[in-house]
């Protein structure tokens, strides 16, 4: 089985309106095709309906047989005020809206915890969170409650996350994707997530390592790498390609990221598997 891989498409910042087939084609023409699946591993696009039309075209332009989607952060975004008023004011419905859409189309499934099964191969996952151990490791050892209230200053100061996420106690639900990822980890041989699994230096841009704001780009997922059935982990969330192995297993971030970031998908690189 062939899988591309892609994730961080940030779609309406490449699309005004609704996507088109010569447009789709255009611009991932260098990046998706001749595979029976897609991984998009989070960060779809601010907007579900555009999200869907995308994705929908993809499937079709591309040919692919299977589509699978996890929710990145900025899928849980209300971004304007009509967003935030549809949605109530609240990032999970949004979320819970997006994933009703994805997985009502045939061949394409939002994965929050599950597992889906194609041709023998176990494709496991769930958007994951960050959560903040990066910055416990390896900046400030002090008590818990001093590095729970510097971890969310932190945040508030330096993340958009803070502007744009709605009525979420984003520590909490690091804890709950947890533990969607502990009941599939020994079962999965694909495992996916919006979030890096590892908070070692070495598997983090170089250009970041040292920045403390990288614990909201990983999570400590030692254990399920550890102890897990999976032969890869795709992630995104980083606009960084990024390829290492941990544990045995191969785990690689293949994000679109910004236009301004590759020179308007020009500079974008497609990245497959074969299992
Ligand atoms: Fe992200």
């Amino acid at each position: 089985m062939k899988i591309d891989i892609l994730s961080d498409l940030h779609i309406d910042f490449y699309f005004r309106k609704k996507p088109t087939e010569d447009k789709i084609q255009s611009l991932y023409k260098n990046l998706l095709g001749n595979a029976d699946v897609l991984i998009v591993a989070g960060d779809i696009g601010h907007y579900n309906k555009q999200n869907i039309q995308t994705l929908k075209l993809i499937k079709e332009v591309f040919g692919y047989r299977h589509i699978l989607c996890v929710l990145g952060n900025h899928d849980y975004y209300l971004i304007d005020g009509s967003s935030q008023r549809n949605y109530n004011y609240r990032s999970f419905f949004r979320a819970e809206r997006m994933r009703e859409l994805i997985n009502s189309v045939e061949g394409m499934y939002c994965l929050d915890g599950d597992i889906i099964e194609i041709d023998g191969v176990k494709f496991g996952g769930c958007d994951g969170w960050y959560d903040g151990e990066y910055i416990r490791r390896h900046f400030w050892k002090k008590d818990e409650e001093y590095m729970k209230g510097y971890i969310s200053l932190l945040w508030r100061r330096t993340m958009a996350d803070a502007d744009y996420l709605f009525d979420m106690d984003w520590q909490a639900y690091a804890g709950l994707q947890k533990e969607k990822i502990r009941s599939i980890y020994q079962e999965t041989d694909v495992m996916i997530t919006h979030i890096n699994p590892s908070i070692k230096k070495e598997h983090t841009h170089k250009k970041f390592r040292d920045e403390d704001t990288t614990g909201y780009f990983t999570f400590d997922g030692e254990e399920f790498l550890k102890n897990g059935s999976m032969r890869y982990w795709i992630f995104g969330h980083t606009h960084d390609r990024t390829e290492y192995k941990e544990h045995g297993v191969q785990c690689l971030c293949n994000p679109m990221g910004y236009p301004n970031e590759n020179m308007n998908g020009n500079c974008a690189r497609a990245m497959h598997i074969e299992i």
